[in-house]
């Protein structure tokens, strides 16, 4: 894993946005995979400055996100397209058709993430997968004990998850209980991946993913076996690594 530390979220955010724009304004038909959450937010940011700049044209990119809740739409502030949409496609590019998100209200969730994954398939693999990572080394929303054969599921969500992500929502209740996510296997298959970490909440959770072991209960973890893996880590992130 090639790992860079840069001085705070903003350098982040920016180091991330610079590996992008080259992956997108290297190949015509840049397949991205995407991910929520506050950590890509900077990221986003950078991206639609850089476009509104003139650097950069999503015009024949495809993006996959990571994941989304069951029982939000698109149109719930919630959801993760909701997030997408505020934070990226409204303000770029990126043609409305080649911006996927697994539907956590399809009737039939099953052949939603079969057919998710087809759809990936037939976009001839992500090239360039950011990561953000959970508190308990989730990664998508593969919580710790997720088969690292997994391919596009239904999860169960972590109480832990739960309770992170509650600062989103009014109330602990209306945090869903599941979610779409692209599995393990499915974020391993991408060409190569771009690992987000920022601030000190975070920095437990670097040491346990640089100096543990792979396990299925650190689902990042699996990260080390991947060929081409970059981490971006701010000081505060990586305050704890000896
Ligand atoms: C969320 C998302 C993940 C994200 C992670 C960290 O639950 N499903 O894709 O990487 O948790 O989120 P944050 O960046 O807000 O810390």
């Amino acid at each position: 894993m090639n790992i860079i530390t840069v001085k705070d979220y903003q350098e982040m955010s920016e180091h991330a946005g610079k590996l992008l724009i080259e992956k997108v304004n290297s190949k015509r038909k840049t397949v991205l995979g995407l991910a929520t959450g506050s950590t890509p937010e900077g990221l986003y940011a950078y991206l639609v400055k850089k476009y509104k700049e003139g650097n950069v044209s999503f015009a024949d990119v495809q993006t996959f996100n990571l994941d989304e809740y069951v029982g939000l739409d698109g149109d719930d502030p919630n959801s993760y397209m909701h997030y997408m949409k505020h934070h990226l496609f409204n303000h770029i590019d990126l043609p409305a058709q080649n911006a996927h998100l697994p539907s956590g209200t399809a009737e039939d969730l099953e052949e939603e993430c079969n057919a998710y994954e087809k759809k990936i398939e037939d976009a001839g693999k992500i090239d360039l997968q950011v990561l953000g990572i959970g508190l308990n080394g989730h990664i998508g929303f593969n919580e710790p004990g997720t088969s690292f054969k997994s391919r596009t599921h239904i999860v169960e969500l972590d109480a832990s998850t739960r309770q992170a992500n509650a600062r989103f929502f009014d109330s602990m209740e209306e945090v869903p209980t599941q979610a779409l996510t692209m599995g393990i296997a499915s974020i391993m298959n991408s060409r190569e991946i771009m690992l987000l970490v920022s601030g000190e909440g975070k920095a437990e959770t670097l040491v346990k993913l640089l100096e543990g072991r792979v396990t299925e209960d650190f689902p990042a973890s699996i990260l080390h076996e991947h060929p081409n893996v970059t981490i971006i880590a701010d000081e505060a992130a990586y305050s704890k690594i000896k």
